[in-house]
């Protein structure tokens, strides 16, 4: 791998490439690209798109560690096996061979990589995308710590050390300061330094960091916002000098297009919650219904992380630049509403797993909320156990349910407040995508975006790639769908007219 058109001048070679405007394929002609998260749910749309919509990138090294018994090169055959890239196997079968991966563990030091590995990136890397994290709300502080702050940190050593590097994109999250209301596209100073939270960690106990977890997350919701904003905090002052962008989507949920529309890969977070509410099984949630959502199809986080890159090194400016890649501004949604679509659609295309009509409220009323899920989340799962348990069966519904009411639990910050989001950098990159010969390859402008399909979209999402209903089993979804909607009418008239006798006895 030599010297890159790209690296030695970026500009250069999108005219070159491109004299009649400019390319954002061409700036990623003959580059050397490292990426961290690769096999999680946005690393992989991404591997998917940089291999699809730039044919002429030079390679990609992924650092992926082993885990779960399985090597490196056992993870990374499945992640190249996986269904995500059909679409590049027919359309540039050669692609996939232009993809290496790297043995590393971002919660060691150096990466865990190897000497002869760091020397190869050192010496032919042009572009990093860092998306390596934990991305879960309720992880012990010192393990969030070493792997969205540490990690940092040591990629930065990494693109400090690389001789050609001409962007490294970190992926951050648009509640990196979820203590506040107002987030513009600037990195806010934190109230503890990075490096102060980092030697805690390191050095006191978990008990003594369990003490002081209240005081350090202070407005924080949890966690993960806490230390994506240190992070960021981290990158500002280490990573001065460095061509750096940092894009913070969101809540970032299935395909709305690409690489398939409904394309998700896990039940994490929201989707778990929306599949949840196509089967029946959630009625109710804790939220504003008239706050606005903020959720961001993947595709569009995968070409803003795509065009930030091209964007940030095109325009330096001597300073980071940061995106929020954010939908509620441009084109704002409500809970309510959205929950409406989601009812909606599940109705519209019932998964076989339907276990009650779909009918979703979003209250503020904890009080009534805590009695609901009692009644019409537990007891229910709780009777489906025993009758399991009858049929010589494993029982899970009760399972499922704790499960599912604690990620509503956790979101239920998120579900209660709401952000302005500044939008100055993601506009000016918007603008010039637009200007593009390959504009209409990328899709950065969420203000295109039609709930009403995007919802449809999901919900068949879910129903293909998470519980893979095959479509032969709508009309048998939709019988079982009618008989739950007749035994939800029934049932209603029978607690109505329990609940009258109840007060007449009361009454007597
Ligand atoms: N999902 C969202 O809604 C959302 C919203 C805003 C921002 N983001 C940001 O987007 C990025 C990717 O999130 P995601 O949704 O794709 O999460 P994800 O599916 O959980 O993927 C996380 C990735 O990080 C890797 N990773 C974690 N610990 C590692 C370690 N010790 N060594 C090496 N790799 C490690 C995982 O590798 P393994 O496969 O080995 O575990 C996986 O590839 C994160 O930076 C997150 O903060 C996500």
């Amino acid at each position: 791998m030599g010297t890159t058109s790209a690296q030695t001048d970026p500009e250069r070679a999108n005219d070159e490439a491109n004299p009649s405007g400019s390319s954002i394929e061409a700036f990623f002609a003959d580059s050397v690209i490292f990426i961290t998260g690769a096999t999680g749910f946005l690393g992989k749309a991404l591997l998917e798109k940089l291999l699809r919509s730039c044919p002429r990138l030079n390679t990609i090294f992924l650092l992926i560690r082993p885990k779960r018994g399985q090597t490196v090169e056992e993870r990374f055959k499945a992640l190249m096996d996986n269904s995500i890239f059909d679409k590049i196997r027919w359309e540039h079968p050669n692609a996939i061979n232009k993809v290496f991966p790297m043995r590393g563990d971002i919660s060691e030091p150096g990466l865990g990589l190897t000497p002869d590995d760091r020397m190869t990136l050192m010496q032919s890397v042009n572009i990093v995308f860092h998306s390596a994290a934990t991305v879960r709300f309720d992880e012990p502080l010192k393990v969030a710590v070493k792997l969205n702050i540490r990690a940092t940190d040591q990629v930065l050593e990494l693109c400090k050390s690389m001789s050609n590097l001409i962007s490294l994109v970190h992926v951050s999250t648009a509640y990196s300061n979820a203590d506040k209301r107002e987030v513009k596209e600037l990195v806010y100073e934190t109230k503890i330094t990075p490096h102060v939270i980092m030697d805690m960690c390191e050095n006191l106990d978990d008990e003594m960091i369990a003490i002081l977890e209240k005081r350090l997350l202070d407005k924080h919701p949890n966690t993960y916002t806490l230390t994506k904003g240190l992070a960021e905090d981290l990158i500002s002052k280490k990573g001065l000098g460095l061509p750096i962008a940092i894009v913070r989507p969101s809540i970032v949920c299935a395909a709305y297009h690409e690489p398939f529309p409904g394309w998700v890969d896990n039940l994490c977070g929201i989707t778990g919650i929306i599949a949840e509410i196509g089967r029946g099984t959630i009625r109710s949630i804790v939220g504003d219904r008239k706050l606005k959502v903020d959720i961001v199809p993947v595709d569009y986080v995968v070409d803003t992380l795509i065009c930030a890159c091209w964007h940030s090194a095109m325009h330096p400016g001597g300073t980071i630049k940061v995106y929020n890649c954010t939908s509620s501004t441009v084109n704002p949604i409500c809970w309510g509403e959205f929950g409406q679509l989601i009812r909606k659609h599940a109705i519209e295309s019932p998964s076989k797993y339907v276990m009650w009509y779909p009918n979703v409220t979003f209250r503020t009323n904890k009080l009534i909320h805590k009695f609901i899920v009692a009644t019409l989340h537990f007891l229910p799962a709780f009777v489906v156990d025993l009758l399991l348990r009858c049929q010589g069966s494993k029982p899970i519904m009760l399972n499922i349910t704790k499960r599912i009411n604690r990620a509503a639990n956790i979101g239920q910050f998120f579900t209660l407040h709401e952000w302005d989001f500044g939008l100055d950098n993601m506009m000016d990159l918007i603008k010039n995508v637009k200007m593009t010969n390959d504009c209409s390859r990328y899709h950065v402008d969420l203000k295109s975006l039609d709930w009403e399909a995007y919802t449809r979209q999901y919900t068949l999402g879910i129903r293909k790639y998470i519980l893979k209903d095959n479509p032969d089993s709508l009309s048998r979804a939709r019988s079982r769908l009618s008989k739950l909607y007749w035994l939800r009418k029934i049932t209603q008239i029978l607690s109505l007219l329990f609940l009258f006798r109840l007060l007449k006895c009361i009454g007597r």
